[in-house]
């Protein structure tokens, strides 16, 4: 089945969603619109030319009031209310909410309530949505009834949340500790500037190439969310100036002593089956940017692991906070636009 999907934003995110749709033989969605606040015209140039991730390779046109991405013709919008968006009108019935400016569950639902669409993903962690699901922890909770607005949380949550899974699962987790290293966002500033993308932090508004600049993102809760089963968290996120590429840490208390290899043919293990496409698995030495236009939520990284006598554990995983996160709204997408029962495993929500 194809999931007809709209993207509001057409931002980082909403780009990388594009992008890896139009280059899947078979990805289960069909993008049938966008709405952002930008011409048709800027869109496509937009999807043409990318600093990061390099030319489209494809063809991208803007035509009246449509993008033409390889032949297909995606309906443009620009409106700048949500409640706006006539998503109905092109047979829409998920929505990847992904302007980062509505995050409110409630805000969000009008895509429902006003724009005709089924349900409703938000690309963020998200104030009050119907459930948070992380694909391969607990996207099986999703509940196709009560759930019209979900949030696969941050793109931080769901490296951590993969790797403390298998932790749990094969060996107890207590109390963790947890650190992010995030790469450039669009919000930050390329010179100081204290208003705006600021927020509640003056330090969000420090140059971002100048500095790692702790940030207040609270992680810790929504890890729990997916994994209620694990012991008390902590957490540290800094925004450091990478273009792209970013490093969880997570460091915690196992049930029982565990030895390096142990925990590295865990996470081997778990990569090459129930979380394949999830977690991916790399001994090669790495650095942040090998993990661009990585698929998966977290690339392991076994040099990272360390252990100690009476059950410490720290272990590493590197994360394209773009592509890897955008991977996992299209399987929520998927999920969620399914109209059949949800599978209890994993595997076959795996990047496409
Ligand atoms: N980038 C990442 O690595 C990453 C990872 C995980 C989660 N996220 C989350 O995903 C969300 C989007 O992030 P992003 O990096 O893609 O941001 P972005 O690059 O700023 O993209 C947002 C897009 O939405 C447009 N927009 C702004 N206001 C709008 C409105 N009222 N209606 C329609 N479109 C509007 C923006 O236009 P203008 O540019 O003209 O403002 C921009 O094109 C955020 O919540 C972010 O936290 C991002």
């Amino acid at each position: 089945m194809t999931v007809a999907i709209g993207i509001n934003g057409l931002g980082r995110i909403g780009r990388s969603l594009t992008r890896i749709v139009a280059a899947a033989p078979n990805p289960g969605v069909s993008i049938v619109a966008v709405n952002d606040i930008a011409s048709t015209e800027k869109l496509a140039y937009g999807l043409r030319r990318d600093s990061i991730r390099g030319s489209f390779p494809g063809t991208v046109t803007a035509r009246g009031d449509h993008l033409v991405v390889n032949d297909h013709a995606i309906r443009a919008y620009r409106q700048e209310r949500p409640e706006r968006i006539p998503w109905a009108d092109q047979g829409v019935e998920v929505v990847i909410e992904a302007t980062g400016r509505f995050r409110a569950g409630g805000t969000a639902r009008s895509h429902i309530s006003h724009g005709g669409a089924r349900k409703v993903v938000i690309s963020a962690s998200a104030d009050n949505p119907d459930a948070f699901l992380v694909m391969g922890a607990n996207h099986t909770s999703y509940d196709r009834e009560a759930h019209d607005v979900v949030s696969p949380a941050s793109c931080g949550v769901n490296a951590l949340t993969v790797m403390a899974k298998v932790l749990l699962d094969r060996f107890g987790l207590g109390s963790v500790n947890t650190s992010v290293m995030l790469a450039a966002q669009g919000w930050g500033r390329v010179q100081d500037s204290l208003i705006g993308a600021s927020r509640d932090d003056p330090r969000l508004g420090r140059a971002t190439g100048e500095s790692i600049i702790p940030h207040n993102h609270v992680v810790g809760d929504l890890v729990r969310v997916a994994l209620p089963e694990i012991g008390e968290m902590r957490y540290s996120y800094y925004c450091v100036p990478t273009p792209i590429g970013s490093l969880a840490e997570l460091s915690g208390q196992t049930a029982r002593p565990v030895s390096v290899e142990e925990v590295n043919r865990a996470m081997a293990e778990a990569a090459a089956g129930p979380l394949r496409g999830i977690l991916a698995y790399d001994p090669d030495p790495t650095v942040s940017i090998d993990v661009k236009n990585n698929p998966a939520s977290c690339l392991f990284d076994p040099s990272g692991t360390q252990t100690t006598a009476d059950g410490g554990v720290k272990v590493r995983g590197w994360f394209d906070n773009e592509w890897g996160f955008s991977n996992r709204l299209l399987d929520l997408a998927r999920l969620i636009g399914e109209r059949l029962p949800v599978p209890s495993g994993h595997a076959s929500w795996s990047a496409v």
